[in-house]
């Protein structure tokens, strides 16, 4: 797996047009994640947390400011340049899972794995070793419906690496789970990180979930307000 990108946020603003105005969501945010970093972001409801991972997952062109993932300056992209930056670099993970329904766990990762251009049985091979690895190797069968959030939120985590993403950016992954399936979640994160070296940026609004990260960034406002930072791996526990 190709090794985590560095992300450089410089002076980044953005608004959106709302009636006749418009809101502020980002305000001159500046931030530095170095290559395979784990940093927690946190932030009351309304402070830029998505709007900032949809900008730095290429999902929105930044306003303003400097975004740089990698080698890649994400100002200069637009449309079809953003959409090959997601293929190549980004894993996303959200609240609501968002699998289909109707497909089994199994070829929901799969088809995220179309975007690899692999030929179809090294897309299968993949697709069960990412089952696998997120301990669902007995559940490829299951439809999202026939899983525990924990699970299906571990078929999203499958997902999010089908393309052996550089970065991985998980917003709210833990919101919609109770405590034990939370901490499941995270650990899997955690461990997946440790192995693969992909950056990580969680989103959490779980305090001990945020301190677990060797990088933590509070937002207030489109703000950043405070990013404090230990030695990578300090303050968390494998397994
Ligand atoms: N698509 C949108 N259109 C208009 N306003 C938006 C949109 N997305 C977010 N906002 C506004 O931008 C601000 C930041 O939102 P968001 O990034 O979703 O915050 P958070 O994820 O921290 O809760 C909020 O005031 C929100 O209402
Ligand atoms: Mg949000």
């Amino acid at each position: 797996m190709a090794a985590g990108a560095t992300i450089s946020v410089k002076g980044l603003a953005h608004a959106f047009r709302s009636g006749s105005g418009s809101v502020s969501a980002l305000d001159g945010v500046d931030l530095e994640v170095p290559a395979g970093g784990y940093a927690s972001l946190m932030g009351s409801s309304g402070a830029g947390k998505s709007t900032l991972l949809a900008i730095l997952g290429g999902l929105e062109p930044p306003q303003r400011g400097s975004v740089v993932v990698g080698d890649t300056d994400l100002s200069r992209l637009r449309g079809d340049g953003l959409a090959r930056y997601r293929r190549s670099t980004v894993g996303f993970v959200f609240q609501h899972f968002g699998l289909i329904g109707t497909l089994s766990a199994l070829e929901n990762v799969e088809l995220a794995t179309i975007l690899t251009r692999l030929p179809r049985p090294a897309r299968r091979a993949r697709t069960l070793a990412l089952l696998h690895a997120v301990g669902l190797g007995q559940r490829t069968t299951h439809k999202p419906g026939e899983l525990s959030g924990g699970e299906r939120q571990r078929v999203a985590i499958a997902r999010a690496l089908a393309n052996e993403p550089r970065l991985i950016l998980a917003d709210e992954p833990t919101g919609n789970l109770d405590e034990a399936s939370a901490r499941g979640v995270i650990e899997l994160l955690e461990q997946l990180h440790a192995e693969r070296g992909c950056t990580v940026l969680v989103v959490t609004h779980n305090r001990a979930i945020a301190g677990r990260a060797s990088q933590q960034i509070a937002l207030s406002r489109g703000r950043i307000l405070a990013a404090t930072c230990h030695q990578s791996g300090e303050g968390r526990r494998s397994g």
